[in-house]
């Protein structure tokens, strides 16, 4: 039934727990797991970006990954790798969050995306955060909200 599960990091401690749960269903269905973490790319000054290119050092985008994302990346894959999962991946995006895990699961044979009900918004003014409410319109496949 779920074959590729994809989980969306934004170093909150409710995407840590929809990682989790991900990781356990992930087990449950012997299902591939993705983890995906939409980013901002570095700002690089354009004096920078001219070295760069002259040194022909220019390459992979650099995103800006922030230390609270990276230790939930690295906790979710030794936890998948402990339950003994066979294919874990990370993928790093750029733009608009919701589009880009929407857009990202219809490419890849998603069956479910998983996110937290909130992220990293302080206040706990709604009930759902933008990204997930989004994610639930934009997918065309099952959405699950962790609490
Ligand atoms: N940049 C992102 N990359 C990957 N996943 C994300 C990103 N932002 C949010 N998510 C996912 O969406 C879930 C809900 O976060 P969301 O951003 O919707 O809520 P919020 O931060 O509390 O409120 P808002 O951002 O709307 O002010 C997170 O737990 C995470 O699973
Ligand atoms: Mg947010």
């Amino acid at each position: 039934m779920f074959k590729h599960l994809l989980v969306a990091i934004d170093g909150s401690h409710h995407s840590l727990n929809a990682a989790e749960r991900a990781v356990e269903l992930a087990r449950r269905f012997d299902a591939s797991l993705t983890l995906i973490h939409v980013a901002r790319r570095f700002h690089i000054p354009d004096s920078v970006k001219a070295y760069l290119r002259d040194e022909h050092l220019e390459g992979e985008p650099l995103y800006d990954i922030d230390a609270a994302t990276r230790k939930v990346i690295d906790d979710v894959r030794k936890e998948a790798e402990d339950a003994g999962l066979q294919s874990i991946q990370t993928v790093f995006k750029e733009g608009r969050p919701a589009r880009t895990i929407a857009d990202y699961a219809a490419a890849h044979q998603v069956d479910a995306v998983v996110l937290g009900s909130r992220g990293l918004a302080e206040p706990e003014a709604f009930l759902l955060g933008s990204v997930s409410h989004k994610v639930a319109n934009l997918a065309t496949c099952t959405v699950i909200i962790v609490r």
